[in-house]
């Protein structure tokens, strides 16, 4: 079955081509904002975080101000009818009937998929849970191009916590098809998942992991430094012994190349010391600035303002009580009338993969 009714889930629900026009349309607008400010005139745009949020919320609301749209919504799960044991997909359904655009964060992974199931309008997934944060990638991209004028070719180095940090689970994804090498910089216990280095395996890309971001250093082109993500670990004193691994100093950017360019998505916390700030290669908070333009493109081609996307075949996924998701982050945890949904994996294994959160469930016949 075909949709046309497009939604951002996944960094890659975009195809290539159209991404391509969705990147090219947001350095237009960089060149030139006023140029747009009324091409949202009339629409509303939800806005809502049951997480905390101070980049995404406030550049998706410029963004959509900016464009002559207006925005309605919450900014906390305390202040919206979650409080009073609303299920997420009632929520959708309610608010999409207000408004002609959704933007989501949520703690749970999968619970942008779920959004988009019940909803009437486009859902944007500004973070879900772990799993992934695509309007970041389009910001960080965005970002890369606008300095480095082009992708291909270049080596990024991710560091910090890799396992929990969803920006670059979804950086990574998107950047595995623009022909770029990778660099983990990241302990033991924070290395990028197990299904992310399934992907870059089965896509045959280039990686290296290493703990020692020295090591690393002089071979970057991009540094794309992350928070070690407290508030998704289960015990507080793995996060102490670990916050502190990775801390960017001017003595450490001695060995870069000149023209490498420092990311963070924001908000850090002690990873980079404000001394980088002044250093010309540190780019985060241009990056910052970048992700309004990106989110104004976004929303004008999901609202169909902006031609660009195309209908596209919904995946057919097993909905099934025989068997059931056991993440307690995946959103089928919280949400006791929703069907848990599986694609099959791999069939030597029998294995399973959830349709929300994307954990396996391996040797089960259904
Ligand atoms: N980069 C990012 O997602 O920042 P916020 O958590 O402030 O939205």
């Amino acid at each position: 079955m075909y949709t046309h009714r497009r939604h951002l889930i996944s960094t890659l629900d975009f195809s290539l081509d159209e991404q391509n026009r969705l990147l090219t349309l947001a350095q237009r607008i960089m060149e030139s904002p006023a140029e747009h400010g009324q091409r949202m005139g009339g629409r509303i745009m939800a806005s809502l975080f049951f997480e905390p949020s101070t980049r995404t919320r406030l550049s998706f609301e410029s963004a959509m101000l900016r464009l002559g749209g207006q925005v309605i919504g919450f900014s906390e799960a305390a202040s919206s009818s979650a409080a009073k044991g609303e299920s997420l997909s009632d929520t959708i359904r309610v608010v999409s009937r207000y408004a002609d655009l959704l933007v989501m964060r949520h703690p749970k992974e999968g619970a942008a998929l779920v959004a988009s199931q019940a909803s009437v309008v486009p859902v944007i997934n500004a973070g879900d849970g772990g799993r992934e944060h695509p309007t970041q990638t389009l910001t960080d991209l965005l970002t890369i191009l606008s300095i480095k004028g082009e992708i291909k070719g270049l080596t990024v180095g991710c560091c910090g916590d890799l396992k929990y940090g969803r920006t670059v689970h979804s950086l990574v994804k998107n950047l595995s098809r623009l022909g770029v090498s990778f660099v983990f910089i990241s302990p033991e216990e924070l290395r990028i998942p197990d299904s992310l280095r399934a992907f870059l395996d089965e896509n045959n890309l280039q990686y290296t992991e290493t703990r020692h971001m020295e090591e690393a250093m002089p071979h970057l082109d991009v540094l794309y430094m992350t928070r070690v993500q407290r508030e998704r670990f289960d015990s507080e004193q793995d996060y102490l012994r670990l916050k502190d691994m990775y801390i960017l100093d001017a003595n450490k950017l001695k060995s870069a190349k000149p023209d490498l360019c420092v990311l963070h998505p924001l908000p850090r916390v002690n990873e980079i010391t404000p001394e980088v700030d002044d250093d010309p290669r540190a780019a985060y908070f241009e990056q910052a600035r970048c992700g309004v333009f990106a989110r104004m493109a976004l929303l004008l081609m999901l609202s169909g303002v902006e031609p660009g996307l195309l209908p596209v075949q919904t995946q057919t996924t097993l909905s099934t009580n025989t068997i059931v998701c056991k993440n307690p982050r995946c959103i089928t945890s919280v949400e006791p009338m929703l069907a848990h949904a599986f694609h099959p994996h791999n069939a030597e294994t029998r294995t399973y993969r959830c349709a929300y959160c994307e954990g396996d469930v391996k040797g089960i016949e259904i």
